[in-house]
């Protein structure tokens, strides 16, 4: 008898134990946008003259996010932060930059971007360090794949894939 008792408390604590795990349990949301960093919405705010390659450069942007390719498609949101070139040969940017979304599902949450961006490769990865909204306390990555690069005029669009575990 008492041990049928102490096998009920058992599976109870199990199942209370199981169901706070699946309330607690991260959602994956997969997002593909498109990062339009032209000349127009980012710029040069220092550049130190003793380094030709860049390093040491810092741009500040608001670029459009968009849903397409092309430069006018549907804003799903910006990019408001900046970058630094971070490697001696110029090769690397370190980014800091809030995904900031405009458009209606994800209206007024944010996503924190930071890490390393090779620019020179066609596909980099970075970090989603935090996020706010309907994106809090997320883990994720993105990876970033150029489709147009003029480093001389400073314009790119940057393919943005993004894969977010949030709550
Ligand atoms: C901005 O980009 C356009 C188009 O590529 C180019 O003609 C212009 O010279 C660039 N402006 C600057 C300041 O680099
Ligand atoms: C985005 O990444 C996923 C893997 O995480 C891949 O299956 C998918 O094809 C990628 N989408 C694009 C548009 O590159």
């Amino acid at each position: 008898m008492a041990q049928t008792k102490h096998i009920l408390i058992f599976l109870l604590l199990l199942a209370m134990v199981t169901f706070s795990e699946a309330v607690n349990a991260p959602k994956t949301t997969k997002m593909v946008f498109y990062w339009q960093d032209w000349n127009t919405t980012s710029a040069t705010v220092t550049k130190l003259p003793s380094y030709k390659s860049g390093f040491g450069t810092i741009y500040v942007a608001d670029d459009k996010l968009t849903v397409s390719l092309d430069r006018n498609s549907a804003q799903v949101g910006r990019a408001h932060g900046m970058y630094v070139t971070s490697a001696l040969d110029g090769s690397d940017f370190h980014i800091l930059m809030s995904f900031v979304f405009t458009s209606k599902e994800y209206n007024g949450n944010t996503l924190e971007i930071q890490g390393s961006d090779r620019l020179f490769e066609k596909y980099r990865e970075v970090s989603i360090v935090s996020g706010t909204g309907k994106f809090r306390l997320p883990r994720g990555f993105i990876i970033m794949e150029t489709l147009f690069l003029d480093i001389k005029a400073n314009n790119a669009i940057i393919l943005v894939n993004a894969t977010i575990l949030h709550y």
